[in-house]
């Protein structure tokens, strides 16, 4: 059923792998939504609005919130990602993620909109797994404590919910390497040899289906803590062995070792880095199969993969 348009959302990050798909599902499901970008004006939608807006420079965001008049919710997709680069560019990472979400917050009181951060899986240690949301954390990296900080910021807004994903998949508009899943598929097709391993594992989901399962988060939950995850677990080599299945003339070695024997300067992982997801089931979400959202995610490249 098509909404009316007066519940308009704001999607930061919309230049990013789920920012897009979130706002191509929003618009699709007849939602008003203006999405923001930082860097990459390419990788939005042509046909709609999108506004740049460095999360990190309160000015920057109290501009938005003039521009953008009347939101009801606020999905906030934006992050600095890559765990590596947030080790080694540590103030960078602070200001977009814990500053950057500390000011969307504030965007989020001023505008009385519900606010839905999204959060990541390695905020816990990856000791034992399956955890659950009530769980206490203990991240092993700087970007985990960073989005950490950023969880403790909108929890202590009466309208904030943390969801805990690992969202995996090819961005639609096109960029290489910048996930798992990007970077598997670009070196297979590339033919360029690397370390897969085969103790960290998680119950990832991909963009595209994560986008239609935050937009019902609003709905059933008020406040607090959900985990949205696969049904089923697999390692990153597991996954790994799905994407070079379709890809029958890689040329290249894929080795298969521990996270704990990776060579180089290398930020910390957690290994187990699945969680529960009992609570998002009972809240009537109905979560997928990590195989087939694998399948889902390669269909789509398979034309250009089977050379
Ligand atoms: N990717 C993963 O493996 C993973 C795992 C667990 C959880 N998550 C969480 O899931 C969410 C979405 O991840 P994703 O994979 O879609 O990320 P992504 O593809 O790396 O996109 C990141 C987005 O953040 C924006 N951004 C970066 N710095 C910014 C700044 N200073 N101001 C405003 N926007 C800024 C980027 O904009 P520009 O490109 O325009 O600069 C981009 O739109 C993030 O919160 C992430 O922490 C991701």
């Amino acid at each position: 059923m098509k909404r009316s348009t007066k519940n308009k959302i704001l999607v930061t990050g919309a230049s990013g792998l789920l920012g897009l798909e979130l706002t191509r599902c929003a618009k699709k499901s007849g939602y008003g939504v203006i999405g923001t970008y930082n860097e990459n004006p390419n990788l939005t939608d042509k046909d709609y609005v999108n506004l740049k807006c460095d999360i990190g420079v309160a000015k920057a965001v109290n501009f938005l919130d003039k521009k953008i008049g009347k939101i009801n919710t606020i999905f906030h997709c934006a992050s600095m990602t890559n765990i590596d680069k947030c080790e080694k560019n540590r103030e960078d990472c602070w200001r977009v993620n814990v500053v950057g979400t500390r000011n969307i917050t504030e965007l989020a009181k001023k505008q009385g909109a519900k606010l839905i951060y999204i959060s990541t899986g390695s905020v816990f240690s990856g000791v034992k797994g399956n955890y659950k949301e009530s769980d206490t954390p203990d991240p092993k990296n700087f970007y985990s404590w960073t989005k950490l900080l950023g969880e403790e910021a909108v929890l202590a807004y009466n309208q904030g919910i943390v969801v805990r994903v690992v969202p995996i998949g090819i961005h639609s508009i096109g960029r290489p390497q910048a996930n798992f899943i990007e970077w598997l598929v670009d070196s297979v097709s590339n033919n360029r040899s690397f370390n897969l391993f085969s103790d960290v594992y998680i119950n990832a989901i991909s963009a595209k289906t994560l986008a239609g399962l935050l937009l019902k988060v609003p709905e059933v939950l008020s406040k607090g803590i959900l985990h949205i995850g696969s049904r089923d677990r697999l390692s990153k080599a597991e996954i790994g062995q799905v994407v070079i299945s379709k890809f029958p003339n890689f040329s290249g070695e894929a080795k298969i070792i521990s996270v704990d024997n990776m060579p180089g300067n290398f930020a910390a992982r957690p290994k187990e880095m699945w969680f529960n997801i009992d609570k998002a089931a009972k809240l009537g979400l109905k979560m997928p199969n990590l195989k087939d959202e694998l399948e889902l995610i390669l269909q789509k490249n398979d034309s250009n993969t089977k050379k």
